[in-house]
C-alpha cells in the first residue's frame, strides 16, 4: 500500500515508526513530517491545512490510505476532503471531530447522554458568564474555550477575582483566538487523571492500553500547561475496576451517542479521564492519538497498525483481537528552555546515532529539521520523546533518563519527575 500521514509532530513519528514496519506498507509518504520522521518516510513539504494540495497529492500519488494524525486539519474537515476524491482515510469526519472542536458541544452530549463528566455551563456572552461566576461558592472553578486551542484554552481559577479576569482572557481579549467565542464554564475535579486511547469504527470500541501524562511545563506539576511534557503506559491507577466503569458509562455510551447524533465516529477517541473520589468523570474527549501518549502507547501495540487502520474504516473492528505487551515504556520530552512562553529554536542536535539499532529506545521527533547544512535542528517548544520500554515502569522510567543523556542541544529542558507517581502505586 501506498501511504500518506499527515502531521509533523512526535505524534506523528510514532504513527509512521508502525507504518513503516507494517509489511503492507509499499511506500510511506508524510506531510509535512520532520527530521526524524524523514528515516522511515518520503516527507512532502505540505502543510496538514493545505487540503488541496494535499487532496492533489494523494491522487497524484495514488495513495491507498491517509491517516490524519493532528486535530486541526481533521476538525476542519480533511476527512471529509480525501473521501470526495475517493481516498481511504483513517480518522473522523469533521461532524464527529467536533467532539473535541468544541467542548459545549461535547459536554452538551455526555449531559444528553449521561456520561459522567464535571458539572458545567456553556456561554457565548461574556456579561453572562460574569453573572454566573458571582452565584458562585465553589473555587476554584474551571474556565474552558470552546474551541481548539493547543491545549493551552483551560484556565483553573482559585478565586472569583482571577475567573472573572479570566472570562476576559478568553472571551474579551480572545487570547486563544476564535476559540474563545464560546466558553464552557465547570466544576473543578479532584484525583489522578488518565488517558485512554481507543480505536472506533463507528459502532464498535477497542480500547488501547492507558497511559498518565505530564501537562506542567516545570517538575512537581507547577508551572504553565504545556502539550505534554512526558507520560508513561500503562497507568497502575487504571485499575480493572475504573475499567469496568468506563467500559459501562463513558466508551460504548460515547460511540453509541455520536451514532444517535448522526455523527458515527471513525478514528481514534481520546478520553481524558479524571479518577475522582466519586468515580471516573471525562474531562475531554479528543479525535486523534494523544501527543505524546501515542509515543508510549503505539511501542507497546501488537497488532500490525495498518490492519486495524482499516478495520476501523470498514466498519469491522469487531474482527481484530487488540492486544498490547505485557510491558512498560516511560516517554520524557527533551524541549526547548522556556517553552511554552517562548524559546529559541535552529540548535543543532547531536548523540542521534546511540539510538541505531536499538529495540527498545527510541528517539521520536518533535520539533527538528534539517538546516542548509543538513544538520538536524530544533525546531519547536516539544524538539525530541525519549521512549524507553522495560519490563516494569521503574525498568522504562531508568532506562528513557538514560537515554535522554545521549543527546545534547543548546537549552535542552526536561522535567526530572516523569513517572514519579509510579513510586506511589
Ligand atoms: P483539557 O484540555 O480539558 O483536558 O484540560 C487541560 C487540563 O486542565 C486537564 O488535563 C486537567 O489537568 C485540567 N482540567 C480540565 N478540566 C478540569 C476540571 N474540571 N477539574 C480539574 N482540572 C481540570
Ligand atoms: N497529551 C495530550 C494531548 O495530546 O492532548
Amino acid at each position: 500500500m501506498k501511504i500518506l500521514i499527515v502531521g509533523g509532530g512526535g505524534r506523528e513519528h510514532a504513527i509512521a515508526a508502525r507504518v513503516a514496519e507494517s509489511p503492507r506498507t509499499e511506500k510511506l509518504y508524510c506531510a509535512p513530517g520532520n527530521a526524524g520522521i524523514a528515516s522511515v518516510a518520503e516527507c512532502v513539504p505540505i502543510g496538514a491545512m493545505e487540503f488541496d494540495a494535499l487532496v492533489a497529492f494523494a491522487k497524484e500519488k495514488e495513495i491507498d490510505l491517509v491517516i490524519v494524525g493532528m486535530d486541526d486539519p481533521l476538525v476542519g474537515g480533511l476527512v471529509d476532503r480525501m473521501e470526495e476524491a475517493g481516498i481511504r482515510t483513517f480518522g473522523p469526519r469533521a461532524n464527529a471531530a467536533i467532539i473535541e472542536g468544541s467542548k459545549a458541544f461535547s459536554k452538551d452530549l455526555m449531559k444528553k447522554y449521561k456520561i459522567p463528566t464535571a458539572a458545567y455551563e456553556n456561554f457565548t456572552d461574556p456579561d453572562a458568564a460574569r453573572d454566573y461566576l458571582k452565584t458562585q461558592a465553589k473555587f476554584p472553578i474551571v474556565l474552558k474555550a470552546d474551541g481548539l486551542a493547543l491545549g493551552k484554552g483551560v484556565l483553573i481559577c482559585n478565586t472569583l477575582e482571577e475567573a472573572l479576569e479570566g472570562v476576559d482572557t478568553i472571551m474579551t481579549d480572545r487570547k486563544f483566538g476564535e476559540a474563545g467565542k464560546c466558553m464552557v464554564i465547570e466544576e473543578f475535579l479532584t484525583g489522578r487523571e488518565v488517558s485512554v486511547l481507543s480505536f472506533v469504527d463507528g459502532k464498535t470500541i477497542k480500547i488501547m492500553s492507558s497511559a498518565q501524562d505530564h501537562k506542567r511545563a516545570y517538575d512537581g506539576d507547577q508551572g504553565p500547561n504545556t502539550g505534554g511534557m512526558g507520560n508513561f503506559s500503562p497507568s497502575p491507577f487504571y485499575t480493572k475496576e475504573v475499567d469496568d466503569f468506563c467500559q459501562k458509562y463513558i466508551y460504548q455510551p460515547t460511540v453509541d451517542a455520536m451514532a444517535a447524533e448522526g455523527r458515527p465516529f471513525k478514528g481514534v477517541i481520546f478520553f481524558g479521564l479524571m479518577l475522582t473520589p466519586d468515580g471516573p468523570r471525562v474531562l475531554e474527549y479528543n479525535a486523534r492519538f494523544g501527543d505524546p501518549e501515542a509515543q508510549v502507547v503505539l511501542p507497546r501495540l501488537q497488532n500490525d497498525i495498518v490492519d486495524v487502520m482499516e478495520a476501523c474504516i470498514d466498519g469491522k473492528l469487531d474482527e481484530i483481537d487488540l492486544k498490547f505487551a505485557d510491558n512498560a515504556a516511560v516517554c520524557v520530552v527533551l524541549a526547548s528552555d522556556g517553552y511554552p512562553v517562548s524559546y529559541q529554536k535552529g540548535f543543532p542536535i547531536e548523540g542521534f546515532e546511540a539510538f541505531e539499532g536499538k529495540k527498545d529506545v527510541f528517539c521520536f521527533h518533535a520539533g527538528t529539521k534539517f538546516d542548509e547544512q543538513g544538520r538536524i535542528v530544533t525546531n519547536g517548544g516539544r524538539v525530541l520523546g525519549i521512549t524507553a520500554l522495560g519490563d516494569t515502569l521503574k525498568d522504562a522510567r531508568a532506562a528513557a533518563y538514560a537515554a535522554t543523556e545521549w543527546i545534547r542541544f543548546e537549552n535542552k529542558y526536561m522535567r526530572h519527575d516523569i513517572g514519579k507517581a509510579i513510586d506511589e502505586a
